[in-house]
């Protein structure tokens, strides 16, 4: 069955005195809204992801990840975190492919597909992320970007680890900028993706899918948003970093 989720992405923001204070009260506010078959994942800076899985009621629908991996599992790579490292920590996501790592440290779709490898070797889930620029908007070539982004990422995976997948639509126009994809060029581009993941596996897997839609999602916009048939939740950047305004986006799961 399809999972709701609201994903929290604090980027790089937070220490960890602060970062320990507001996880707490996202906790503590979300105890009797999380359902049955919704979660909600909280992914702060790497040297959190320890302190934070270890503060983690049982019997919460609540989980840690990370914003990135490198996607070797171990070695000389300075500075760099491995998919392995994060799972030791209790973290059981890792973001995938975000626009940010796309843009500003150049990866590309084959080395995102290493990544999301990686991910999946070491009994995680990535939050695997696709998206245009304003620029593909315009020109009206976003279908073929998005297909080309899925199919050469994540294409080659088995229908199995397929499904471990969480999908996230981050339209690059609408990141940070207040700028929104509007509930209805959402759902097109998230009723496509579905269609794409029906055509290489098949409708059941892709029914089952979870597609996340991040982009200057809020409290305010989210009800609207995930009201449509094809989008399952958000990935949130900016709102994540205030608690009520968070828990705001999980309830309008409801
Ligand atoms: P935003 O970021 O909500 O601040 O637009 C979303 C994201 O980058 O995941």
């Amino acid at each position: 069955m399809r999972k709701n989720i609201v994903a929290g992405n604090w980027k790089m923001n937070m220490d960890l005195e602060k970062g320990l204070l507001i996880f707490n009260e996202i906790q503590q506010l979300i105890k009797e809204e999380v359902k049955g078959n919704q979660e909600v994942i909280i992914c702060p800076p790497y040297i959190h992801l320890s302190s934070l899985s270890q503060l983690v009621d049982s019997g919460t629908n609540l989980s840690i990840g990370a914003q990135n991996c490198h996607q070797a599992d171990s070695g000389a790579f300075t500075g760099e975190v491995s998919a392995s490292i994060i799972a030791s920590t209790g973290a059981s996501y890792v973001i995938i492919g975000h626009s940010e790592r796309r843009l500003y440290f150049s990866e590309s779709n084959s080395l995102l597909a290493q990544k999301l490898d990686s991910v999946l070797e070491n009994g995680m889930a990535p939050i695997f992320c696709i998206g245009e620029t304003l620029e593909q908007r315009n020109n009206e070539t976003y279908f073929e970007v998005i297909k080309e982004q899925i199919t050469e990422a994540s294409f080659h995976l088995q229908a199995t680890d397929y499904s471990k997948l969480i999908l996230a639509y981050e339209p690059v126009w609408a990141i940070g900028t207040g700028l929104t994809a509007s509930p209805e060029q959402a759902q097109e581009i998230h009723s496509f993706i579905r269609n794409l993941l029906a055509d290489k596996y098949d409708q059941d897997l892709a029914n089952n899918m979870t597609i996340l839609y991040g982009g200057s999602c809020n409290p305010k916009n989210a009800s609207e948003l995930f009201a449509k048939s094809d989008i399952d939740g958000g990935l949130i950047g900016g709102a994540s970093l205030k608690a009520r305004d968070f828990v705001d986006i999980i309830k309008a799961l409801n």
